[in-house]
């Protein structure tokens, strides 16, 4: 199989790749999140998410848009498909947020994975503080896998913290993730194995798993997003 993204819908394309051919799932899907309220959830990314620290403005992206019920059932959907194409014992870890966190956990486990345990990346106190309250400097990598995972894996031991912060010169999409976080998420894939993102934005997860040698397919809906991604990875 040749490491390619795909653009279209992930529900779609899904179907299309061949059965028990990837060795790890790591994606980070929109969170549907934002907001206690269906219309603070139905308004565009831009409106609901702090663009932290970088000083810019980033094109929308999609999927933003559900309640919490068509979450819920989207993400098992979604996730069904790649159970169908992870190979048995590979890993599976899904980005969140405090707010849906339990939805990650619940969707996880509709779709037939084994839920694991959940990391956190720690984005460092550079994110922004607020007066009388904790700071929210923390999001989510939910994690599992598809049955049982053997104890001989290659694969090395992961942190269950990662501290990263958000940089600016490293953040190419609305809600992207540090190159350096994704360089180690990656490593829960046994070496040399294919990665799947079907949610890959501005393609962090993919040039991460180019950089430290694994296959890998991306899916993207978005033409801003697919473009971003196809220059980052031309770029390596
Ligand atoms: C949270 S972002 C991923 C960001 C990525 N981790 C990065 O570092 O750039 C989720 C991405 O999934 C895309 N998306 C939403 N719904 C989709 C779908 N049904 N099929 C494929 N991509 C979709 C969005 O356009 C968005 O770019």
């Amino acid at each position: 199989m040749k490491n390619e993204l795909l653009q279209g819908d992930a529900l779609k394309l899904l179907p299309t790749l061949p059965a028990a051919s990837f060795d790890a799932l790591i994606t980070d899907p929109p969170y549907a999140s934002g907001g206690l309220s269906t219309t603070d959830r139905k308004k565009i990314p831009s409106a609901k998410y702090v663009q932290s620290g970088t000083g810019r403005q980033f094109p929308e992206f999609a999927g933003e848009e559900r309640d919490q019920r068509s979450h819920l059932r989207w993400m098992t959907m979604w996730l069904g498909e790649c159970n169908r194409v992870l190979k048995e014992g590979a890993p599976v870890c899904l980005f969140t947020d405090w707010r849906q966190l339990p939805l990650t956990t619940d969707a996880m486990q509709c779709a037939g994975f084994v839920w694991r345990g959940v990391l956190v990346w720690d984005k460092t106190e550079g994110v922004r503080p607020q007066l009388g309250r904790p700071r929210n400097q923390a999001e989510y990598v939910v994690w599992g896998s598809k049955g049982s995972m053997r104890g001989d894996r290659r694969a090395p031991i992961l942190p269950g913290v990662i501290r990263e912060p958000i940089r600016k010169a490293d953040k190419l999409h609305m809600t992207g993730k540090p190159t350096a976080l994704m360089r180690q998420l990656v490593r829960i894939c046994e070496a040399g194995g294919r990665i799947l993102d079907p949610f890959a934005g501005s393609g962090t997860t993919l040039v991460a798993a180019q950089e430290q040698g694994y296959g890998w397919t991306g899916i993207e809906m978005t033409d801003h997003y697919t473009r971003v991604t196809r220059e980052r990875l031309r770029a390596l």
